[in-house]
């Protein structure tokens, strides 16, 4: 008896005291304003007229093409799907008088942290990003209380200081590496891509920005596109079939963007800054599939060629192209859920919501913060 009410008294002490450690975001934002690259574009890069997407892309949500470079949903969506809010407009996109009220996503496909250098896909690095935010605030303040009528579709003042900044970022400036330099190499340039990248936080602070969130840069060693390319020799694969060194470089940043937020958060004690490990979520998802309820962990579910990989990088998913005078055509597989890769460079809808859930549980983010938030009822799994 005295055995187990002592047990007990330890319990309930226990629980008090991690409860108390762990510190309980409230997802309570009037707002949120998305930087990034394909990982949490909802439509800049497409709006732009740079890129365009076809079919089967967004078939799995949407129906048809929606901006986003998957068959669905992403990481960012299923976020703010959790705090309750609609999904978050792109910058660029002008058509239907998008609402901006909640929030708006100036993430483009192909960017980079370090700006933009005459073969980048997308012109709108992480500095670009930051200066169209500069003229959206001041756009929206300039515009707020002229005319009823827009009022409605533009953040309150209050909005700016108040909201969620999240970032997820980087993975370009290591993936485009790559092609042109030394593992050596673009280890040593890690600390110059982060300079550019605190610069853009400290911008965004003095605007008045309080909240941050940044994501850091997953394995992208185990993308089809980078199998394809970079592990054609055995020895540079890891267990999972991944490129070690790509891997190794995500690690790499992913330690001194760590340090960074630390860093920041010791400057900054008026602000709130959260870092998501999403490279362990996705790290574990690949390595962990089946447990998770996938059965491809790597190869491409959209794709040509089929096993291992189904990527080529000739035709990428949804198009079709004559090659040796036969016409070819990038496919989705039969059930994208069965999938973690949807077309060699992004994950799938399946995939996405599986680390958005991983990311609610808070167990991933430092501060890491209480699984107690009602939200958390809305996910289906
Ligand atoms: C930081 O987060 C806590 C909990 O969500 C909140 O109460 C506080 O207002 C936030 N700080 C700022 C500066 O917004
Ligand atoms: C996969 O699961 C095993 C068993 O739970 C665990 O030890 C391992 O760390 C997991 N792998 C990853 C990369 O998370
Ligand atoms: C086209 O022909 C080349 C050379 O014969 C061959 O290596 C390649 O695999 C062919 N491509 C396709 C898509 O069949």
């Amino acid at each position: 008896m005295a055995t187990k009410f002592s047990v007990l008294v330890v319990l309930i002490l226990l629980l008090s005291i991690s409860s108390s450690l762990i510190d309980s975001i409230v997802f309570d934002f009037p707002a949120v304003f998305n930087f990034g690259d394909s990982n949490s574009d909802s439509g800049c890069l497409v709006a732009s007229g740079i890129e365009s997407l076809d079919p089967p892309h967004g078939q799995s949500f949407f129906g048809y093409p929606f901006g986003r470079y998957s068959d669905g949903r992403l990481i960012v969506d299923f976020l703010l799907d959790a705090m309750d809010m609609p999904f978050l407009n792109a910058y660029l996109d002008s058509i239907g008088s998008p609402s901006f009220r909640t929030g708006c996503n100036f993430a483009a496909a192909g960017s980079t942290i370090l700006p933009a250098t005459a073969t980048s896909v997308s012109p709108f690095s992480f500095g670009i990003q930051v200066s169209q935010f500069l003229r959206f605030k001041a756009r929206v303040l300039q515009l707020l209380g002229k005319v009823k009528k827009i009022d409605k579709n533009l953040p309150a003042e209050d909005y700016f200081g108040k909201g969620l900044y999240m970032f997820d970022i980087g993975q370009n400036d290591l993936a485009g590496a790559f092609y042109s330099k030394s593992l050596d190499q673009i280890i040593a340039s890690i600390p110059f891509v982060l300079v550019e990248f605190e610069n853009g936080i400290k911008t965004l602070y003095d605007q008045g920005g309080r909240n941050f969130w940044i994501h850091n840069t997953g394995p992208l060693g185990c993308l089809p596109q980078n199998v394809a390319r970079f592990g054609t020799d055995p020895s540079k694969l890891d267990e999972l079939g991944c490129v070690s060194g790509h891997n190794q470089a995500a690690r790499l940043f992913n330690l001194q963007l760590h340090a960074l937020c630390t860093k920041l958060r010791a400057q900054y004690t008026d602000a709130n800054i959260t870092y998501v490990d999403i490279n362990m979520i996705k790290t574990g998802l690949i390595a962990n599939y089946s447990r998770y309820g996938f059965e491809q962990p790597v190869m491409a579910c959209c794709g040509y060629g089929g096993a291992p990989l189904n990527y080529d990088s000739r035709i990428a998913c949804g198009q079709t192209k004559v090659i040796n005078g036969t016409s070819i055509t990038a496919k989705a597989c039969d059930d994208s859920t069965e999938y973690v890769n949807w077309d060699g460079i992004h994950y799938t809808e399946a995939a996405n919501q599986f680390v958005a859930s991983q990311i609610l549980t808070g167990r991933y983010s430092d501060p890491p913060f209480a699984d107690k938030m009602p939200f958390l009822l809305k996910l289906k799994f």
